[in-house]
């Protein structure tokens, strides 16, 4: 069994305000898009699961500014912020963490499998960007420029790492979060997700030798987490 890590069925805005100053090495995280109000709803078929159309009842009222005083104190001096994010709040995390971060870039991760439009009215949702943000002394562990490129290509999960039951509509694949990970901590440095759903930062944290500290406010994520963490 992993001891490496923590993790809490908590409403993260109150935990992270009882975590220790300067005690995080990378929040990498995944929280709420705000893409909830733009929903059609769900779409049915009777040859197919559902496409999930509104991801779910979480993903809305998310402002980056809420948590900014607190990240601020739990980061090291020399800590990253990367935190996936949506086309309408990218610049919300800009206007608020530029000015308080070294650099702020993005990097983005192509879905070769995105779910199809039949309609073919509009591109598909191919992309999922990543605002990446880091001050003097961030951790690159790069070996050739081509590994230096802000862009990652893989399909979104799928069986056998997807769970069934509980699904999480926006489980991420955990190849694509060790890829950050790795080139973004060191082994035994501290990576925290208050956001972290199923868990799958974490899986990926462990099996990079990382230490892991996550948040999920919601029982039935937070509980298939536990699950999949023990296994490590
Ligand atoms: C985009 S999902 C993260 C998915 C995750 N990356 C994974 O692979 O499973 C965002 C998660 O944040 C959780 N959440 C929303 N508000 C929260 C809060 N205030 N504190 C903790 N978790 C919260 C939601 O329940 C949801 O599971």
């Amino acid at each position: 069994m992993n001891n490496n890590y923590r993790i809490f069925n908590k409403d993260s805005l109150e935990y992270i305000k009882t975590m220790r100053t300067n005690s995080v090495d990378f929040i990498f995280t995944d929280p709420p898009y705000n893409l909830n109000k733009y929903s059609t709803g769900n779409i049915k078929f009777s040859h197919r699961s559902d496409i999930n159309n509104d991801i779910a009842d979480w993903d809305k009222d998310f402002d980056p500014l809420d948590y900014k005083e607190e990240f601020l104190r739990i980061l090291k001096p020399n800590g990253n912020l990367f935190t996936f994010t949506s086309y309408n709040t990218i610049g919300r995390w800009h206007e608020v963490y530029d000015p308080i971060f070294d650099t702020f870039q993005f990097f983005i991760w192509h879905k070769t499998n995105p779910t199809p439009k039949f309609m073919k009215a509009g591109f598909l949702n191919s992309c999922e960007m990543i605002a990446c943000m880091w001050n003097k002394g961030h951790t690159w562990n790069f070996g050739k420029q081509n590994e230096m490129h802000n862009f990652f290509e893989s399909p979104i999960c799928m069986k056998p790492e997807r769970l069934k039951d509980p699904k999480h509509p926006t489980q991420k694949p955990v190849k694509l979060l060790k890829h950050i990970i790795q080139m973004a901590t060191n082994e035994n440095e501290v990576i925290f997700d208050p956001f972290m759903g199923v868990g799958s930062t974490g899986v990926a944290s462990l099996e990079l030798n990382r230490k892991f500290i996550g948040i999920e406010i919601d029982e039935i994520y937070f509980k298939a987490s536990e699950k999949r963490l023990a296994l490590l």
